[in-house]
């Protein structure tokens, strides 16, 4: 059975949604079976994630159709050992109707039937503590709060610890305070570093947690293009304060890290030198101008020669996987993984989709249209499969 730990605040913007998704990318790189559900019915994660596109499917299909079957959560995105379920939230009426299971005590039942073949749930919760942040509490073994150092975050605190407390009191004895997350912390701030010295100083010793995010713009790039932090390549000196904390995280929750687990490969990212080379070797040998490799929503990893700018490779591989899936005989077919289009009276774009590590890939390239398509595309697509689960 999974350990679900709820992420909540009581202020918002204060990066509980970036926290459920970095730490939930940190635990599965420490071989742990990890489901990030979005519970904030505004959506943040499902937004953080890209996932609108994706699927529209989510948590508030469980709950209209509980009995639906297979969980909509997406598997295998950024890690092989992460899966992300989104909100499923897109009208007004959605909203009301998610707010109302949560009341009713719908919605902690369905979260409550996800726990099985997970190591790790984290929930992301909505601001403040509604009903919502109630029943995801009330599902909950642990629950973890984001604060900033800002005099006001702090202020906030006892409200959440209250409503904490009375939700172990009335509905989940269950229910284990973890600890108070210190994120976007400025070490050059004098009056941040005041606060939280004194916080410090004035709380129980395990009341924090030892680690503290630091204030970083990448975190702020990697939101952008739908990332965990960790996945940017340039992360820096981010990447220890990531680690640091899913390590922290597994031992106040006896989780032990696999050892072998960090080899695993993560999904790569923009720019690998590891792909940039086959794509070079791919359009030189079937005389393509340029190549991309993306994936599945569209985002390019690694590109060679690319003309093409990844907002527009995002916006034209979501509108073809919509048009594919609602085209589902199509879909099946083979011939639906090689597409081209003519964009122009000597270009055309080929397009190529393929399958690895339990998610689509796109291999996109620009060419003359008397070039050969798909030529020896699959090769390329073979060699990269092989490369990611090597
Ligand atoms: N440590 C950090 N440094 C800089 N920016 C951050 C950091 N953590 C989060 N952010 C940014 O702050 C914004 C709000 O974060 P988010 O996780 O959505 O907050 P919440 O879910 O609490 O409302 C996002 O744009 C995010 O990229
Ligand atoms: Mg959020």
């Amino acid at each position: 059975m999974a350990t679900i730990i709820t992420i909540a605040s009581q202020k918002g913007g204060v990066g509980k949604t970036t926290t459920a998704l970095n730490l939930g990318y940190g635990l599965s790189r420490a071989g742990k079976k990890t489901l990030v559900v979005d519970g904030d019915p505004q959506g943040g994660l499902s937004a953080a994630c890209n996932l609108k596109k994706r699927t529209a499917r989510g948590l508030l299909h469980l709950l209209k159709d509980a009995s639906a079957g297979d969980s909509p959560s997406v598997s295998g995105l950024y890690h092989e050992s992460l899966s992300i379920l989104g909100n499923g939230v897109i009208t007004g009426a959605d909203t009301a109707f998610f707010e109302d299971a949560a009341a009713e005590g719908r919605l902690a039942e369905v979260l409550a039937g996800l726990a099985d073949g997970y190591d790790y749930i984290l929930l992301d919760a909505p601001v403040g503590v509604g009903a919502v942040v109630r029943s995801l509490l009330a599902v909950s073994d642990r629950y973890l709060i984001v604060i900033n150092c800002k005099a006001g975050t702090m202020k906030t605190l006892p409200r959440l610890m209250r409503t904490a407390d009375w939700v172990k009191k009335e509905v989940n004895r269950d229910l284990e305070f973890l600890g108070v997350l210190v994120n976007m912390y400025d070490p050059e701030s004098a009056p941040e570093n005041k606060i939280y010295t004194y916080f410090k100083s004035s709380l129980a010793r395990n009341f924090f947690f030892d680690t503290v995010i630091p204030l970083d713009e990448r975190f702020e790039t990697a939101s952008f293009r739908a990332l965990p932090v960790a996945m940017l390549q340039e992360c820096g000196e981010v990447l220890p304060s990531q680690e640091a904390l899913a390590a922290e995280l597994l031992a106040k929750t006896d989780g032990v890290a696999d050892p072998a687990a960090g080899d695993l490969p993560a999904i790569r990212e923009d720019g690998d030198d590891l792909f940039t080379e086959l794509l070079a070797e791919l359009c030189e040998s079937n005389g393509y101008n340029g190549a991309l490799l993306a994936d599945e929503m569209g985002f390019p990893l690694t590109t060679h020669n690319c003309a093409i700018a990844s907002d527009a490779m995002a916006a034209f591989t979501s509108v073809l996987g919509d048009t594919l899936e609602k085209a589902e005989s199509v879909l099946d077919q083979e011939d639906a993984n090689n597409i081209t289009l003519e964009i122009n009276e000597c270009d055309m774009i080929g397009l190529h989709r393929f399958r690895a590590l339990n998610s689509t890939y796109f291999l996109l390239v620009h060419c003359p249209r008397a070039a050969a398509f798909p030529g020896s595309i699959e090769m390329t697509a073979a060699e990269i499969r092989a490369r990611l689960t090597a």
